[in-house]
């Protein structure tokens, strides 16, 4: 696996391979890999005959200087992994590299609206990271295809909104969430979860599966099964800031009648953990079926 640290080195190396092998997909992650993140590398691979990855932990993008300061960096461990799964090309830049001012005058993609929702409205100043640094990452790498997990649903819709909006030449492909065995969706924050944590944490998924069938089941008092949904979070002992039945599309409010899918959507905390999840509810089936 070729490794690059600087810019304008990553640019040629992305360049080459494209060039010979006819055209390579891309997975951004932060770092600290899991299965979750194998799972994207994995998928890039039947998508594209070269693949690279990039490991930047995007200090634009934490809005708080000591989770920023706190993320797991692991990248001997992280860069052993993307060897054993035969990944072709690793950028992993430091920060005083991909960003030479100081972020407040930098340059920034914005993505109204999306950004300012859900975990935008907890993480000011989140979202306007992650578009940015994708942004630049496309920009350096110049990918055929990129993978994003729907684990991160909401970042997911943003950089597609920044691709179509942009007229970016990407292919955006969606993950399935990656699972423990019990449920709990596999995250770099996991690690902050003490024993007694990890044994409540898979109740996210759990409430937000039952809110999925009361849904799938006919029920449309959305307002009344999210605010159930917040009351068993906090009996589970978790801190919630949100709950939210939104549309698959593109999280705006549903209409009583909402022909399209919906997404069930949640953050709360747990500890020192702040987890995300969300689910899928199938659109019904057109009337008369
Ligand atoms: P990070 O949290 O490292 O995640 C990198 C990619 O892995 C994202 O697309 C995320 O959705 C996906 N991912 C994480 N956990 C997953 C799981 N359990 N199952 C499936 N996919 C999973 O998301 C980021 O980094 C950053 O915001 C980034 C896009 C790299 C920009 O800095």
């Amino acid at each position: 696996m070729e490794v690059q640290r600087d810019i304008e080195a990553m640019r040629e190396a992305a360049r080459a391979l494209r060039q010979q092998r006819g055209s390579l997909a891309f997975v951004p992650t932060m770092g600290n890999l899991h299965d979750g993140h194998m799972a994207l590398v994995a998928e890039a691979q039947c998508r594209a005959p070269a693949v690279a990855v990039s490991i930047f932990v995007n200090p634009m993008q934490f809005n708080d200087a000591r989770d920023f300061a706190a993320y797991p960096r692991t990248l001997t461990e992280d860069m052993a992994l993307l060897e054993a799964q035969d990944v072709d090309l690793l950028f992993a830049p430091a920060a005083e590299e991909f960003y030479r001012r100081p972020l407040e005058q930098s340059t920034r993609v914005v993505v109204p609206g999306l950004s300012e929702i859900l975990c935008g409205a907890y993480r000011p100043g989140h979202f306007t990271g992650v578009a940015t640094v994708v942004n630049k990452l496309f920009n350096i790498v110049h990918p055929n295809v990129a993978l994003f997990g729907e684990k991160d649903f909401q970042q997911l819709l943003l950089i597609r909104r920044m691709v179509e909006e942009l007229a970016l030449e990407v292919e955006i492909v969606a993950v399935p969430t990656v699972r423990e065995r019990d449920g709990l969706a596999m995250s770099s924050r996991n690690r902050y979860l003490d024993e007694e944590e990890r044994r409540r944490a898979p109740a996210l998924y759990r409430i937000l599966c039952e809110a999925a069938e009361a849904v799938a089941s006919g029920r449309r008092d959305y307002a009344a099964l999210e605010a159930q949904g917040m009351a068993r979070l906090e009996r589970a002992g978790f801190r919630p800031e949100y709950f939210a039945i939104r549309r698959a599309a593109d999280l705006e409010l549903p209409a009583k009648e909402e022909s399209g899918a919906l997404r069930i959507l949640a953050a709360a905390w747990l500890g020192r953990a702040r987890l995300i999840d969300n689910v899928a509810v199938p659109a019904p089936p057109p009337e008369g079926r």
